[in-house]
């Protein structure tokens, strides 16, 4: 069991959350699941352009998860869908209520064929006294632990 690891993440359809559990498998690290105090409607359409909305106004949505214990971690793995080639506003309302200084962030996360556009641009924004690592992108759910293995073999983690 890694203890210095933290995989805190948002998922709306479940390819995030399953990224996000092959990375606590691979590392032994600590997940943690972003949930907004008001759920985001399951209607892709309805979600799509609320996500539209809320990104264009910067808007914050409160968090009913409270991440514990920060101090304890140097490595924080963060997860979102790309939502509008960006990160989705929970993971934006993580980011900026929590102090990540000092430590490294790898942000991670799932697209409909977009890629990660500017995730790693936005988590460099937002955590800008972090050491912020490439993105790493999976299409969907398609992701193998072979391919999870291998990203966390490059980096250094196993
Ligand atoms: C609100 C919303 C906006 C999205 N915007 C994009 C996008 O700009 N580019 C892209 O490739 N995929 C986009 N997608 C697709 C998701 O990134 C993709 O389905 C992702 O795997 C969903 O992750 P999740 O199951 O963890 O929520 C969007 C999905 C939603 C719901």
């Amino acid at each position: 069991m890694n203890k210095n690891i933290l995989i805190v993440y948002y998922s709306h359809s479940a390819n995030t959350g399953k990224l996000a559990k092959l990375i606590e498998q691979e590392t032994g690290g600590t997940l943690c699941e972003l949930l907004p105090e008001k759920v985001y409607p399951g209607d892709y359409n309805t979600v799509v352009e609320q996500a539209k909305k809320e990104i264009q106004g910067g808007f914050r949505p409160v968090l009913k998860t409270q991440v514990k214990d920060l101090a304890a971690y140097d490595t924080v793995f963060v997860g979102t869908p790309n939502w509008w080639s960006t990160i989705a506003p929970p993971v934006a309302t993580f980011l900026e209520n929590y102090d990540l200084s000092g430590k490294t962030v790898v942000p991670f996360c799932t697209h409909g064929g977009g890629g990660s556009v500017h995730i790693e641009a936005t988590v460099k924004k937002l955590c800008p006294d972090s050491t912020v690592l490439a993105a790493f992108s999976v299409y969907g759910g398609t992701v193998k632990s072979s391919q999870v293995e291998s990203w966390l073999k490059k980096m250094g983690v196993k």
